[in-house]
Order: structure tokens, then C-alpha cells, then sequence
């Protein structure tokens, strides 16, 4: 146990460097707690893995008020409504009007970038491009996290909180006995593409598009970079299709008799991303707490992965402030429940979005018209429409 390692000691152990383990390690240091996290990934490699570019408001609050917010303040663009597509015509959802809210476009890899380069000017401790991670006595008083190191050294650190943010292919939940919790999960019939291009933007707000080919989605990044993604099957090969192919599929998608055609370039990106909701519960085994796709994974329809991280981690550093204030640990007890009301509000809206807008290929007249009539009702009615601007702006206190 431990042998030949050396012995780190620090309040809280973090396994992994995404936003939600670098934003935890962040706010620790600002109420003088310490912590070390550890990361298989090297920053390059986190740096540059595209994932969803969507913040609610309460996510880009809580960077601005923490001290971490130029990023998304300077090169984000706020976004104050979507556009819903369907039948052939674009209905724009106004989040201004309908609940005062608005999101903003920051992709979460610069979020990233941008929590890194704060620990790193912090002087935090973080460690990438570690190997062998493994966690132990986790419901003890000194749980333990075990690693080597990039230069091939091995360590063992103890702390008092260990925090799994290691996401959803982590070790952490998976050092949970079977007994201890529960795993809730569906699968998808279906996946998404997500492509990159050198293109100036299609539209200037984010489309969700349902067509009987399937769902689409038109995101942006920049003036001259967009991201979009397409429904297809989980077992599609990116290399398979050719730009032309791609962009045909796209435009099918959102094709319209108000002519909305999109910007074509160069694809400089591919991939396929896989469906799946999961959650783990409870939240917690003794001293191990989960942060974000670690304890939960939603599909990406309606981008509330990273807020939900976030949103753990909010829950989770009043805890641990708490504890390491008052001693007491009543907040800690009551994690796992707290944050888990927020992600099943998430799981069901993400369901929601996700089974409303894509099509089953096994689905006949029946439930294709069904879904129109939900997609009526949504953009028909003020009260269908506030439902989903404030779930997708982020509900203000949950
Ligand atoms: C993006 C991804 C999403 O899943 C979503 O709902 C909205 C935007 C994006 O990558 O831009």
C-alpha cells in the first residue's frame, strides 16, 4: 500500500482537470483550502477536444465572479433567444422577452484554457499527464488517490475530501462498491455528427432543427468557424463521408420553402458522438464525492453537460467551505441530494429536447406528427415557450 510512493498530503484530492475539477480547485484557493488535482490528459490534448459551447447565465456568473470571466466576457457572444425548426420554417424562441435570461456562446475547451491559466497563475497544483490513478479508503477519514507521474515517479496523496470530476469513462465512480449505488441510465437509438468548418455563420443564433431526415443542430464559434452536428446512427463512420455528402445532409435538414440555406466551407473536423443518460446515486460514498459526467452524462441536446458540472461544483464548494469553516458536516451529507434535484431537472430536459426534435428511424406517421404537434405547442404558446427558455437559460434556483 503506498510503498515506495511519495506521500502528498492537502484537504482535498481532485481526480481530473476538466472544468468542473479546475473550477472547484479555483474556488477552494479562494477560501484557503488546499487541494491537488490529478489528470490523465496532458493540456494540450483537453485543450483541443471540441465539446458543447453553451453557458448559461448562472455558469458565466459564476466565472465572473470568481475572478475567471474576461474569456467568455470578451470573446463569448451572448445569445438571447434560439431559433426551433421544423415543418420548413424557423421559430425563434425570444429568452429576452419570455424570462429575461440569456446564454452565451464560449466553447467549453476554452473555458478550460481559461480555468488552467488561473490555476496556473495561482500557483494550483495540478498535475497532467498522469498514469496507473487509482483511489483508495474512500470511507475512511484519509482516502487516498494513487498515481505516477509524467516523469514516471509514483505518488500517493491523502487528503480529507476526495472529489471524482473524472467524467464519465473516470475511476472514480467506478471505485464505488456495486452495492453502494445505483447506476439509472437509458440509450439513444441514434448519435450525432459533429463537424468544424471555415465558414462565416449560417444564422446568427443557434438552430435546432427536426426534419424527417432527422435532427440538425447550426452552432457557431466564430466569425469564421462554425460547429454543426447531424442525428445518425451510433455506429457511423466520420471518414466515410465526403464534405459534399456532409453538407447535402445539412441542407436537407433544414431545407424550407423560406429558402434558408447554409454557408458551406471546409471541414476541418469530424466526429461521432455517442447518446447516453446516466446517473449515479447517490452522489457520494464516504469521503468520495462526484462532480459533473463523472456521477452524469445527458445527451447533448440542449448543452446542459458543463452547466451541470458546474453546477455540482457550486453545491459542492459550499459544502466542503462549510466543513472546513464550521466543522460541521451537514452540508456534505447533503450534497448528493441537493445536486441531484438539479440533475434531474437537466436529464429530463435533455430528454426532452432530445426525443421531441430527432426522429427513430422505426418511427411511422404516428409519432412523427406527434412530434410536430409538441413542437406546435412549444413555439404556439407563450407558457410552452418560457418552459423551455428558462430550463435553457438555466432554472435560477435549483
Ligand atoms: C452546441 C452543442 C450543443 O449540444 C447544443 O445543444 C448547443 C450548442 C455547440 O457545440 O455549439
Amino acid at each position: 500500500m503506498g510503498a515506495g510512493r511519495t506521500i502528498l498530503k492537502t484537504q482535498v484530492g481532485i481526480v481530473g482537470a476538466g472544468p468542473a475539477g479546475l473550477m472547484l480547485s479555483h474556488l477552494l484557493s479562494t477560501s484557503g483550502i488546499g487541494s491537488i488535482v490529478v489528470e490523465k490528459r496532458d493540456h494540450e490534448t483537453i485543450r483541443t477536444t471540441h465539446r458543447a459551447g453553451i453557458l448559461e447565465r448562472g455558469s458565466v456568473r459564476m466565472l465572473t465572479e470568481t475572478g475567471v470571466g474576461s474569456g467568455v466576457l470578451d470573446k463569448g457572444t451572448r445569445h438571447e433567444g434560439i431559433d426551433l425548426r421544423f415543418g420548413g420554417e424557423s421559430h425563434r424562441l425570444d429568452f429576452e422577452d419570455l424570462v429575461g435570461e440569456s446564454v452565451w456562446l464560449y466553447p467549453q475547451n476554452e473555458v478550460f484554457t481559461d480555468l488552467a491559466a488561473a490555476r496556473a497563475r495561482d500557483n494550483g497544483d495540478v498535475r497532467y499527464g498522469v498514469s496507473d490513478t487509482a483511489v483508495a479508503d474512500l470511507a475512511t477519514d484519509v482516502p487516498k488517490i494513487r498515481f505516477t507521474d509524467a516523469a514516471g515517479t509514483g505518488y500517493e496523496i491523502h487528503c480529507d475530501i476526495l472529489v471524482g470530476s473524472d467524467g464519465s469513462g473516470g475511476i472514480c465512480r467506478r471505485s464505488i462498491p456495486a452495492e453502494a449505488r445505483t447506476d439509472n441510465f437509458i440509450e439513444y437509438p441514434f448519435a450525432w455528427f459533429g463537424i468544424l468548418t471555415a465558414a462565416p455563420p449560417s444564422a446568427p443564433e443557434l438552430v435546432y432543427a427536426n426534419s424527417d431526415r432527422g435532427f440538425a443542430l447550426i452552432s457557431q464559434r466564430s466569425d469564421t468557424v462554425q460547429r454543426m452536428y447531424f442525428q445518425c446512427d451510433p455506429d457511423e463512420d466520420p471518414a466515410a463521408w465526403s464534405e459534399e455528402q456532409i453538407w447535402d445532409e445539412l441542407q436537407a435538414r433544414v431545407d424550407g420553402p423560406d429558402g434558408f440555406g447554409l454557408q458551406r466551407g471546409s471541414i476541418f473536423d469530424k466526429s461521432v458522438l455517442k447518446f447516453r443518460s446516466y446517473v449515479c446515486e447517490p452522489l457520494r460514498y464516504g469521503n468520495l464525492f462526484l462532480a459533473g459526467d463523472a456521477g452524469h452524462t445527458v445527451p447533448p441536446t440542449g448543452a446542459k453537460g458543463l452547466n451541470l458540472a458546474l453546477a455540482d461544483v457550486r453545491v459542492l464548494f459550499e459544502a466542503v467551505d462549510s466543513f472546513y469553516a464550521t466543522g460541521s458536516r451537514d452540508l456534505l451529507e447533503g450534497y448528493s441530494d441537493k445536486a441531484l434535484q438539479r440533475v434531474w431537472r437537466a436529464q429530463n430536459f435533455s430528454y426532452w429536447m432530445t426525443s421531441m426534435l430527432h426522429t427513430r428511424a422505426d418511427a411511422g406517421p404516428f409519432e412523427r406528427k406527434r412530434a410536430l404537434g409538441e413542437l406546435g405547442g412549444v413555439v404556439g404558446s407563450r407558457h410552452g415557450s418560457a418552459y423551455l427558455a428558462e430550463a435553457y437559460t438555466g432554472w435560477p434556483n435549483a
